[in-house]
C-alpha cells in the first residue's frame, strides 16, 4: 500500500563528484557535490549560491568535475564540513560549516595542473574531467544550475575496457550518495538493453563480472 508522504529529502542516489575550481589568487578549491547528471559530453550540475564554488564558476567559467570511487570516501567525508568561502555564511555556519583555505591538504588530496582549464585536478581521482561553463541559469533562487562541456577526460587506463575508450563498468565502482550516507560496491544486476541498444563492448555482462583488482 502506497501512502501520501511529505518527503524531506529527494536524495535517492547519486555518484559522488569532487568538483575542482580556481580561487581568485590562483590557489585551488575542492569540494564534494552530487546533484549532476550527464549528457552527451555535457553535465548539469546544481550548486548552492553560497558555496565558493560556485562564486569561482561564474568568474572564471572553467572547472574540474573528479570522478570518486567508493574507495575515496574518508576524502569526502573530511571535506563534508569545509567551505573556501571565508567569512563563513550564516546558514552554513549554523549547519556547523569552517572555513578551509587549503581544502585539498585538509583532505589528503594532491592538486595536479589540469591541461586545458584553469582549476586544478584532484591526483587521486581515478576519472578527471576537464570543464567548461557554457551556461550558468538560476534554480530555485538559492541555487545555480551550470551548463558545462567536458574539454578533456583524462582516466587511470586500468578503467577502460581494453583497446577502447569505454569505461567498464564493472572496474568503476562510483561512491553514491543516497539520503546523505555514502554507499559503494558495484554490482551487475542483469544484462541491459540499453547497452545492447548502444553496442557498449561490455554488453551481458552478468556471467562476466569480477572486479578488477
Ligand atoms: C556527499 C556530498 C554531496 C554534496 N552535494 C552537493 C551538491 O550537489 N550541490 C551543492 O551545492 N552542495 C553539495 N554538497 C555540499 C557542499 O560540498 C558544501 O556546500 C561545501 O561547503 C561547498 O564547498 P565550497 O563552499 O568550498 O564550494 C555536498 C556535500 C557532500 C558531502
Amino acid at each position: 500500500m502506497h501512502v501520501n508522504a511529505d518527503l524531506k529529502v529527494l536524495y535517492f542516489g547519486t555518484p559522488v563528484v569532487l568538483i575542482s575550481s580556481r580561487n581568485a589568487d590562483g590557489t585551488g578549491n575542492v569540494a564534494p557535490m552530487s546533484s549532476a547528471w550527464w549528457l552527451g559530453q555535457s553535465a548539469m550540475l546544481g550548486m548552492g549560491n553560497r558555496s565558493k564554488t560556485t562564486e569561482n564558476m561564474l568568474r572564471e567559467r572553467e572547472c574540474v568535475l573528479n570522478m570518486v570511487p567508493s574507495t575515496m570516501v574518508d576524502a569526502v567525508d573530511l571535506l563534508a564540513p569545509l567551505t573556501g568561502t571565508d567569512p563563513v555564511p550564516e546558514r552554513k555556519a549554523a549547519k556547523g560549516y569552517r572555513f578551509e583555505a587549503d581544502k585539498f591538504g585538509a583532505a589528503g588530496l594532491t592538486p595536479q595542473a589540469s591541461e586545458v582549464v584553469g582549476a586544478p585536478r584532484v591526483l587521486e581521482s581515478p576519472i578527471q574531467l576537464e570543464c567548461v561553463v557554457e551556461q550558468a541559469h538560476d534554480f530555485s533562487g538559492t541555487s545555480t544550475a551550470f551548463e558545462v562541456r567536458v574539454v578533456r577526460a583524462h582516466i587511470e587506463e586500468r578503467l577502460l575496457v581494453p583497446g577502447t575508450d569505454y569505461v567498464d563498468p564493472v572496474g568503476w565502482d562510483p561512491l553514491i550518495m543516497k539520503f546523505c550516507e555514502f554507499f559503494g560496491g558495484a554490482e551487475n544486476l542483469r544484462p541491459s538493453t540499453l547497452a545492447s541498444a548502444w553496442r557498449m563492448p561490455h554488453q551481458g555482462l552478468v556471467k562476466a563480472a569480477a572486479p578488477i583488482s
